[in-house]
């Protein structure tokens, strides 16, 4: 399933990263080309997004934060303190200066997959997804998760939103204003 004509970014993404989040990029690869079989959509697209988009995760911060300057991109101040969130831009920058990848819905797919944002296209929302159902993920509520997804990506959306929502909440973490907008738009009940 692409793994061939992608062998270059997975040798890449190989040496990059440790074996365990190597498992998890292939994994969220795998199922967001599941998604897009369900939903429709770009396959390809989809499982090139998701083998790249944790290809900064391991990164030192410092390189996180270096590589995202390069390219030109300013982080406001809740992506600025929360070291969680540079992967993803700097993933998206990465790929688009080092790789040279200029699709820019995959370039957004990678940069908001953490967050995710109102007015997500079709790919941003089967990578943001898909990160959640790879085969690995064993977190509690992960078979809601799947089935809500199954059931549809509204469903997942919604689901997913409340989840890390709540989630980041109970931690005294914040919320990134983008996940806020995510939530208005994908995870609230409808006529509110
Ligand atoms: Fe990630
Ligand atoms: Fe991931």
């Amino acid at each position: 399933m692409y793994r061939e004509q992608y062998k270059t970014y997975i040798d890449l993404l190989a040496s990059r990263l440790s074996q365990k989040r190597f498992v998890h990029s292939m994994n969220v690869a795998k199922a967001a080309v599941q998604l897009t079989q369900r939903y429709g959509g770009d396959s390809e697209k989809a499982y090139l997004a998701g083998v790249l988009h944790d290809i900064m995760k391991e990164e030192k911060p410092e390189t996180q934060l270096q590589t995202i300057k390069e390219c030109g991109i300013i982080i406001d101040t809740v992506t600025f303190q929360g070291r969680p969130l540079w992967h993803a831009k700097a993933g998206a920058a990465y790929c688009k200066t080092a790789l040279g990848i200029t699709d820019q819905d995959l370039l957004n797919a990678i940069s908001y997959h953490t967050t995710g944002r109102a007015g997500m296209s079709h790919l941003e929302k089967i990578l943001y997804l898909a990160d959640y159902i790879g085969e690995e993920r064993d977190y509690e509520d992960v078979e809601i998760m799947r089935a809500e997804t199954l059931c549809s990506m509204e469903r997942g959306l919604r689901y997913a939103l409340r989840f890390t929502i709540n989630d980041l909440v109970s931690r005294g973490k914040a919320v990134h204003l983008d996940t806020v907008r995510a939530y208005n738009e994908y995870g609230k009940d409808s006529g509110e």
